[in-house]
């Protein structure tokens, strides 16, 4: 029901036919054949861009699409990529777990962040990998990040950085045991109506100090050097956001109210989206938030396993952070 807002907990905007299914498995085990560690190698990633535009043309338009106008919130979810559970290894429960290996899952996430544009990676955020594991692990349960496995707040990924990915993109590969870890998606389109133009304009200032999530490590998060910042930016009537409520410190009392008072519209219009294997979601990190519910992790093998992978539709923008013109940046 596009257009319309509900706290519900939803599944996949649509699925992928058999028949597509099949296309996209042939595709990225063609790209996985030779395994190694090539993930994060200038020619695979080459090799899954031109392998793009085999994809099935529902899933390429619906990409495209989405690239265009991300739609009222900011989210596409589509179920039925080819994830075969039989053949998984055990869920990883290491910490800064990553994925170097050509697998189906990694092609698949490299296929589509190549649709979008290009992936990308930071270096201070789990090695730099370009495809990376979410996965609870053992005594980082209360860790505010993709390792922990307590309620994840409201964020949009990076807005720390002066080049945040524009969108982050995730495959589900297992669902948790009790089937109660939730996806949380937020857009600001629907959010916007919920706020005053009082609060509206105190967001639109830069009122705000935006400092490197935990996942970026101890030393990232003192702070030193970041700029106050408006968590609202461009059109009025569209605005893009970067905030993360962990992370995001409001330098006024009016940014203070404002900023209590996108958390209520988020939460307001907020959806919880219950993954299940194979279900690819797509964030437009510019004008969505996106957080989890809590999970009980069992660290048997079989726990929750999500991979993501980040995506610029513009990769020359931010080439001055980029050692010979790679996809990671390094600072
Ligand atoms: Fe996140």
């Amino acid at each position: 029901m596009p257009g319309t807002t509900d706290n519900t907990a939803v599944a996949a905007d649509w699925n992928l036919g058999p028949a597509d299914a099949d296309t996209c498995e042939r595709l990225a085990r063609t790209l996985s054949a030779d395994g190694g560690d090539q993930v994060d190698s200038p020619a695979w990633v080459a090799r899954a861009r031109d392998a793009w535009d085999e994809l099935p043309l529902p899933l390429r338009r619906a990409v495209r699409r989405f690239r265009r106008h991300s739609g009222p919130r900011g989210t596409l979810v589509i179920g039925g990529l080819p994830v075969d559970r039989a053949a998984l290894p055990p869920t990883p429960a290491v910490p800064g777990s990553v994925q170097r290996q050509a697998t189906v899952p990694a092609a698949l996430l490299t296929m589509v962040a190549c649709g979008l544009g290009e992936p990308l990676a930071y270096l201070a955020e789990k090695s730099g990998a370009l495809v990376q594991d979410v996965v609870p692990v053992p005594g980082q349960e209360a860790f505010h990040g993709n390792a922990g496995s307590v309620p994840l707040s409201f964020h949009t990924e990076n807005g720390f950085h002066p080049h945040p990915p524009d969108y982050v993109v995730f495959l589900c590969l297992r669902a948790d045991h009790d089937r109660t870890a939730g996806m949380r998606v937020a857009g600001i389109r629907q959010a916007l109506p919920l706020l005053t133009p009082a609060d509206r304009e105190a967001l639109s200032a830069p009122e705000f100090r935006t400092t490197p999530p935990p996942s970026f490590g101890p030393d990232a998060a003192s702070g030193a050097g970041a700029e106050p910042r408006p968590v609202l930016s461009g059109a009025a009537e569209d605005p893009d956001i970067r905030m993360a409520q962990l992370v995001t410190a409001p330098l006024t009392p009016r940014a203070a109210a404002a900023l209590a008072a996108f958390g209520r519209a988020c939460e307001a219009t907020a959806r919880t989206l219950r993954l299940t294997p194979g279900d690819l979601v797509v964030i437009d990190n510019r004008v969505t938030v996106h957080g989890r519910t809590a999970f009980r992790p069992r660290y048997d093998g079989a726990d929750r396993w999500l991979q993501r992978t980040y995506a610029s539709a513009d990769l020359r923008r931010s080439r001055d952070h980029r050692p010979d013109d790679g996809h990671v940046l390094a600072r």
